[in-house]
């Protein structure tokens, strides 16, 4: 059976399974609770022996508008202790190393668009394919935070230090044609073409022995956490909290803030 989720969806095809993000009102932004859920999620799936691939998608119109900007450090409460702020502030890295260490191999499904913490969720997964028109960005800094969730060793892997310094301190908007020729993205394929063509993708690999996928996968794993061997990921709570004490960063995320409809958070 599968578990229940409040913001996610888990359906099942033989052995291979979706995960989508499901809060499409507000655009499958990654609450603290979806945060928390994508991670046991990751977990339940490490126990499910028979599911070798997992599709990971968002419901609506785009696969998700990141951090979900009411959850935000920047928001502490009164009654929070500086402890339970700390904590606030590790669970995306929580959430992309649970994903990104799925014994499943993983698949992102992405259109519409995929932002800050989306974006990086997107990184975790092994394969991603995206729908043309699709576009990305990383507007931490214009919200007066560093990239966390482990954002800076993996992209710097993925695509080498100026070219992560240029998309993190720019924050500036990329499409996907832009990715794929960056190397975050695998397949560009029409809207209309996406679902099924990471459906085929995915069965493909669903017919090859998993044993060898797998050590593929954690080999491939290993050697490119080499480069961000020396990164804290606990630390990134600590960041966050130092960094809400500059005015300048305040007055950043409070204009940045200011351009979005601002509503409590749905779950
Ligand atoms: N967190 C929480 N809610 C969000 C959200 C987010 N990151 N992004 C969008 N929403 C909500 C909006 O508040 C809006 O809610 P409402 O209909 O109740 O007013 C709803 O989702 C639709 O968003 P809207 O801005 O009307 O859609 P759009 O198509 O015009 O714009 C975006 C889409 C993604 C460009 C725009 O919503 C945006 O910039 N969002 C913030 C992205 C962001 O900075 N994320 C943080 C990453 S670290």
């Amino acid at each position: 059976m599968n578990p229940n989720f409040t913001t996610l969806k888990i359906e099942q095809q033989e052995s291979i399974a979706f995960l989508t993000l499901n809060r499409p009102k507000r655009l499958n932004a990654l609450s603290g609770v979806c945060l928390r859920e994508l991670a046991e999620a990751a977990h339940w799936f490490n126990q499910q022996k028979h599911i070798k691939i997992v599709i990971v998608r968002g419901e609506g119109r785009t696969f998700s508008a990141g951090a979900d900007i009411h959850d935000f450090p920047n928001n502490p409460t009164e009654t929070e202790t500086w402890i339970e702020r700390r904590d606030k502030g590790q669970i995306g890295f929580r959430m992309t190393e649970a994903i990104g260490n799925m014994h499943a191999i993983t698949i992102a499904q992405v259109h519409g668009f995929a932002i800050g913490g989306a974006f990086l969720l997107m990184l975790a997964c092994d394969f991603r394919m995206a729908a043309e028109g699709t576009f990305f960005s990383i507007p931490e800094v214009d919200l007066g935070i560093p990239l966390s969730w482990g954002g800076i060793p993996k992209l710097v892997s993925e695509i080498g230090p100026a070219r992560t310094k240029e998309l993190v301190m720019t924050c500036r908007r990329f499409d996907a044609a832009e990715a794929k020729d960056l190397g975050l993205l695998n397949q560009v394929v029409k809207k209309e073409e996406l679902a099924k063509h990471c459906l085929d993708f995915a069965q493909n690999l669903a017919e090859k022995p998993i044993v060898p996928l797998i050590m593929t996968k954690e080999q491939v794993n290993a050697v490119a956490k080499n480069i961000g061997a020396a990164y804290v990921g606990s630390a990134e709570g600590d960041m966050l909290q130092t960094v809400l004490k500059d005015p300048e960063s305040k007055a950043a995320a409070t204009a940045y803030m200011a351009g979005i409809t601002k509503k409590s958070s749905l779950a």
